[in-house]
Formats: C-alpha cells, sequence, structure tokens
C-alpha cells in the first residue's frame, strides 16, 4: 500500500465494484460491454463458489472511489508436476489516467504474491507485442507461443 501513495487502496474485487467503474476500466483492454447488474453478481459468486481458484485484485481510487487497476489470478489444479498448481494472471488494466504510476508493477506483483502462496510452480500470462517490456519489467521472460481457436 505504501509504495502505491495513499490515494490508492488494494483489496480484493467485491460485489459491489459493478457500480465503481469496472467496465469503464476494463475498455482499455478491449471493448467491454457491461453485464447487468444482476449477471455481474451472478459470475462473481460463481467464481468465489470455485474455492481458491479466482482471485481478482482491484486498486480503488479512495477519492473518487473508483476502480483504477484491475487484474485476476486464476490457479490451475493439474495432474502433472506432482499434482502441482499454475497461476493465471488474466485481464489486466490500469486506467489511463493512472498509467506509468507503476499500479500495473505492483498489481502483478500481488497476483504473483497470491500465486506463490497458493503453492504455484509458475506463473503464465498471453500479451501482445507492445505489452512485451512491461512483462520483462515485472521479472517474465518470453517463452512459447500462444495459439487460439475462436467459436
Ligand atoms: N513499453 C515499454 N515499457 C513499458 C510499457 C510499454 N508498453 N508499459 C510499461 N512499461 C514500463 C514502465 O515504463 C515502467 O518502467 P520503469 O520501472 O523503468 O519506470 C514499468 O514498465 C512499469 O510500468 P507501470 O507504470 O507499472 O505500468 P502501468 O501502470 O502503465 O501498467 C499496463 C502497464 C498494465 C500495460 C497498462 O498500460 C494498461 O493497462 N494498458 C492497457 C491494457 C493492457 O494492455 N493490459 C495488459 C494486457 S495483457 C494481460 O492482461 C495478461
Amino acid at each position: 500500500h505504501e509504495r502505491v501513495g495513499p490515494d490508492i487502496e488494494i483489496r480484493p474485487l467485491a460485489e459491489s465494484d459493478y457500480t465503481r467503474g469496472h467496465f469503464q476500466l476494463l475498455t482499455v483492454l478491449t471493448e467491454a460491454p457491461a453485464i447487468s447488474p444482476e449477471r455481474y453478481v451472478e459470475r462473481f459468486r460463481s467464481m468465489k463458489a470455485c474455492k481458491d481458484t479466482y482471485y481478482t485484485v482491484a486498486f480503488i481510487h479512495k477519492p473518487t472511489d473508483k476502480l483504477v487497476a484491475v487484474g485476476t489470478v486464476f490457479i490451475e489444479r493439474k495432474f502433472l508436476r506432482g499434482a502441482g498448481v499454475v497461476g493465471h494472471i488474466e485481464d489486466i488494466a490500469v486506467s489511463s489516467s493512472m498509467q506509468g504510476r507503476r499500479l500495473g508493477l505492483y498489481l502483478i506483483n500481488s497476483l504473483e504474491e497470491i500465486a506463490r502462496s497458493s503453492g504455484c510452480y509458475k506463473v503464465i500470462l498471453d500479451c501482445s507485442k507492445d505489452n512485451i517490456p512491461f512483462y520483462e519489467k515485472c521479472g517474465f521472460q518470453l517463452k512459447e507461443y500462444e495459439m487460439a481457436l475462436y467459436f
């Protein structure tokens, strides 16, 4: 908390964050049409019901009570690696007015820490070529290729 400045609070995503601009924030990442408040709560609770699996960290700008950074680490259970676990970092977004303040770096650090304390032997993510320098600054290294099949 000290490193991000006194105007930012860091906490797990809350059901009530629907009204704190979660979808406006996600538009920095991709097209993010808002879902209904009911659907939001339903999705939130279904994730919570998967015990120890979805961790979404939210950075709140205290003066405006709005989300300014958000990201998720998903904990995947494997048969391999002695029934090991892998962290997948997903949907990282820092609001454009807050970019360059190291919030992205601290967000990745906190998701990494969750993966570590969940027992993950590695944490991985997919990103665009443009974001490679950012993730390198976070300590990640380029590995393999992503493939996708869209429906
Ligand atoms: N190219 C080169 N260096 C960069 C870039 C970049 N595109 N972005 C950040 N950096 C560097 C910074 O200069 C800084 O370096 P320094 O420590 O030497 O000063 C370091 O990386 C940390 O930067 P932050 O200030 O923490 O970055 P920021 O808070 O702006 O967050 C992020 C970076 C998350 C990429 C943000 O710009 C963003 O939300 N972009 C739009 C959405 C997006 O692309 N999200 C990631 C998708 S990938 C995924 O979700 C798994």
